[in-house]
């Protein structure tokens, strides 16, 4: 299949809108990540991006909506939802809520709830506009991988797979939206992300809980049982302060004949040997959302550098932090080293 790539002026949004209701798939910018889009209302298609994708048919999908009457067609909400939806939609938070019972049961991988987002993003909502339909999507890339951030990173994964990709240039946050969980009594993060406890616990007099329940044997967010965001290469976090981070990596990334990758900040990124490393500078630790919003291309950027090995310094996780080091750890497979 050829792919075709079209920018996100009108006629570019018309051509894809044309697309998603005719089944095909449709990669478009979010504010977030690149996402992989089909038409909610059609099985074969929705069922085409686990396939194109390799994801686990258990792994439930996100609604993306344009206006509030099609949340209201696909879910109900505790009262509090309106005070979220009104401060925080268009945005990056995703509410997982109780599904009506004409719901259908595909891209929801069974679940008697559903997950749904409004994208701030303007291009996001005129394609569910000119599709006249909920779109659900994924982020466009193969399941596992760096989470796509421009068009260029979705084709690296999906070119000659999908109908269409809309470049809508570089995603502003550069990690996927907050997953909060309202359909239980206590609200609950299951994702987080630039929307933090902080910021909902103002709008709505409640902390929500975060993490994932214990003693639960089926997880609550059944996408974070699997490997996400890995790049090819093995990534170790070091956290530390900037000088004890940057002295552990260089007396450990000395492995002979092996490509060593170090995601390093503004506070340390001198301390490293060019000649010995490949260095990306991640910005300033002190600005968590700009570390977030170049996580995912950095991780990319050294598989296309062909490093085999990479240490990645932790930032600070409180606030939009956490989320930061919620991918970085996840990407890590875990291996992440306290100082
Ligand atoms: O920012 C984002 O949310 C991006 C863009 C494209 O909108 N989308 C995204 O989708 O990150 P995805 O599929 O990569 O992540 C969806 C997450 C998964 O962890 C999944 O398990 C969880 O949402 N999820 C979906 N439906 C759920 C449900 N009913 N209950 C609990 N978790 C759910
Ligand atoms: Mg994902």
């Amino acid at each position: 299949m050829k792919t075709l790539l079209h920018n996100t002026d009108i006629p570019g949004i018309l051509e894809a809108a044309k697309i998603i209701k005719n089944g095909g798939l449709v990669a478009f910018p979010t504010e977030t990540v690149y996402g992989l889009g089909a038409d909610a209302k059609n099985e074969e298609a929705v069922n085409r991006i686990y396939t194109v994708k390799g994801r686990p048919a258990d792994n439930p999908l996100i609604l993306h909506i344009h206006d509030m009457a099609q949340f209201y067609a696909y879910a109900d909400a505790p009262e509090y939802f309106e005070l979220l939806a009104r401060v925080f939609w268009p945005g990056p938070l995703t509410v997982v809520v109780p599904k009506k019972s004409t719901t259908p049961g595909w891209g929801t991988a069974g679940l008697p709830t559903i997950a749904i987002r409004m994208p701030s993003n303007d291009s996001s909502r005129l394609l569910a506009k000119h599709a006249q339909t909920a779109i659900y999507a994924p982020s466009a890339i193969l399941s596992g991988k760096p989470s796509p951030t421009s068009a260029h990173h979705v084709l690296q994964d999906l070119d000659g797979k999908i109908e269409i990709v809309l470049d809508g240039g570089h995603c502003i946050y550069g990690l996927e939206s907050t997953v909060l969980d309202i359909s239980d009594k206590v609200p609950r993060i299951l994702r987080p992300g630039f929307i933090t406890a902080e910021m909902i616990h103002e709008q709505i007099g409640i902390l929500p809980e975060s993490g994932h329940p214990q003693n639960n044997k089926q997880p609550k967010s059944p996408g974070v049982k699997y490997k996400h965001y890995a790049p090819n290469a093995e990534l170790t976090v070091v956290n530390g302060s900037p000088a004890s981070a940057a002295a552990f990596i260089n007396e450990h990334a000395s492995m002979a004949g092996k490509r060593i990758g170090v995601l390093a900040t503004d506070q340390t990124v001198e301390m490293y040997d060019l000649n010995k490393y490949s260095v990306l500078n991640a910005g300033d630790r002190l600005k968590p959302e700009l570390i977030g919003a170049g996580l995912y291309a950095a991780l990319r950027k050294f598989d296309d550098l062909g490093v085999e090995i990479i240490y990645a310094e932790g930032i600070i996780g409180t606030g939009i932090g956490a989320a930061v080091m919620n991918r970085m750890a996840k990407a890590a497979g875990g291996r992440v080293v306290n100082l």
